[in-house]
């Protein structure tokens, strides 16, 4: 069986046509008619009037072996940052939607659960909690000011969102201030009309008022320039319902029964010592974390606060496991994986595809491929109808074994304003966004 749809997030298209066209390849020569094909082909190139303006990796630059890696920019004097928010149109205006209100958590959550992102085929949309939410935007040091609105003047409806949350993010040697850009959403009756050059634009304005000069983001869609592109892999929980609803289909020569047999999982973990982290083990987790991710070319710098509110279990939210020595009671291995649902859009049975996503995980005595099993079983008793996994860090070692199957969209990962010459293999990368 392969699945057929992956979930929202991991399957918008790479909008960019055909740039390889050789405006030469036809046999009429003069030179009036090269030149034309010559200027179509370039005019065929996508260009991004919003992101050819910014101080991202711009395509035209790949490959030039003259620019170094690291800022592109530099830091401006505060005093010269913008002091007044951009401007927009006239029916609408800005807001700061303040998460820990019950009011506006809800407004957030409405708005995403209607208008955020979907699969290509419109099956799915993303459903993040409000929990979820509060948990995504209020980690360590963060800032109420990059949880950016924009109402109707008139109605006071919200219509569009973005958010930053700081994280320090580790580039090769170097640790780096960022923000995190996260939930970006446009409300569908206001698409296409440069919405959202002008919410990047605000949000990176605040985010220098606070001396941060860098930003980590992921988008379904290619801009100028990923760092690295990633896969979505999905390894079916409740298979019967995957299909039913569209998100995957029975394989070639299966019957049902057979593919329903295939996923089954044991009933509880194998590794002795398994068991759901607790507040006592912070400083523990955050040691092995530190240690595994040092490996990987850029990775967040965590501290046990960090941890804590990252990592320690919170209902709904995200889970995490480890594994405690029975001999010697050292933490030597650690799995976790956040809450995601989906709408399902239009199914007469089914409203709610319940969807876990793989963390960071780390194995030092438990193989991974064992350690991830084990999550798959928890994550399997807790009723998720799948498990996803990008094939970021070591998880391509146990995607296949694990019966995963390859989404078909990808997620690129962006930096702004740091320029990382070579693009990564998703194996260099330690990141993972939510
Ligand atoms: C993403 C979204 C906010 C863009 O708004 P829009 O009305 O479609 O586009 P606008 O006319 O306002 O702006 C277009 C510009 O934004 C850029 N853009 C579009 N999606 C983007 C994204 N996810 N991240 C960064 N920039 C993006 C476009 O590339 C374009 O800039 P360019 O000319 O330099 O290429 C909107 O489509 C939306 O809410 N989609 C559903 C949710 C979603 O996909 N969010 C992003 C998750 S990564």
């Amino acid at each position: 069986m392969t699945d057929g749809n992956p979930p929202p997030g991991s399957s918008k298209e790479n909008p960019d046509p055909n740039p390889e066209a050789n405006p030469f390849s036809n046999d009429d020569s003069s030179l009036e008619s090269i030149v034309r094909r010559f200027q179509d082909s370039m005019s065929s190139v996508k260009r991004h009037k919003f992101w050819e303006t910014q101080p991202v990796g711009q395509f035209k630059d790949v490959g030039d072996t003259s620019l170094p890696d690291g800022s592109i920019e530099l830091p401006t004097p505060l005093s010269e940052v913008k002091q007044e928010p951009y401007n927009l149109p006239s029916p609408y205006e800005w807001t700061t939607c303040d998460m820990d209100s019950e009011e506006t958590c809800t407004e957030v959550y409405i708005l995403l659960k209607n208008n955020y992102v979907e699969d290509d085929e419109n099956l799915f949309r993303f459903n993040y909690s409000k929990e979820f939410l509060r948990w995504a935007l209020r980690p360590p040091g963060y800032y109420k000011s990059w949880h950016i609105g924009v109402r109707a003047k008139a109605s006071k409806k919200l219509v569009a969102f973005i958010t930053g949350v700081p994280a320090r993010i580790r580039v090769r040697n170097e640790i780096v201030k960022m923000a995190e850009i996260n939930f970006l959403c446009v409300h569908k009756k206001l698409r296409s009309k440069r919405l959202a050059p002008v919410m990047i634009k605000e949000v990176t304005r605040r985010v220098h008022l606070e001396n941060i000069w860098q930003a980590a983001y992921t988008a379904g869609v290619v801009l100028p320039t990923p760092i690295t592109t990633c896969q979505y892999w999905h390894r079916s929980l409740n298979p019967k319902k995957l299909i039913e609803v569209g998100f995957s289909r029975l394989g070639a020569r299966m019957t049902m029964s057979r593919t329903i047999k295939l996923y089954k999982l044991p009933d509880s973990p194998v590794t002795p010592g398994f068991r759901k982290m607790e507040l006592r083990d912070v400083s523990a987790v955050t040691r092995l974390l530190r240690n595994y991710l040092s490996q990987f070319v850029v990775s967040p710098d965590f501290d046990e606060n960090d941890v804590q509110h990252w990592l320690l279990p919170t209902e709904d939210v995200v889970d995490s496991y480890l594994v405690e020595s029975p001999e010697t009671h050292d933490i030597t291995d650690f799995c976790s994986f956040y809450t995601l649902p989906s709408s399902i859009l239009g199914n007469q049975n089914y409203s709610i595809l319940k969807a876990a996503y793989s963390y960071y995980n780390v194995s030092t005595k438990t193989p991974l491929l064992q350690l991830m099993n084990d999550a798959l079983i928890v994550a399997n008793r807790k009723d998720f109808d799948v498990f996803n996994a990008l094939d970021v860090m070591h998880n391509e070692s146990f995607l296949k074994e694990l019966k995963f199957g390859p989404g078909d969209g990808q997620l690129h990962y962006y930096l702004y304003n740091y320029r990382i010459r070579n693009a990564l293999r998703p194996s260099e990368l330690g990141l993972v966004l939510l």
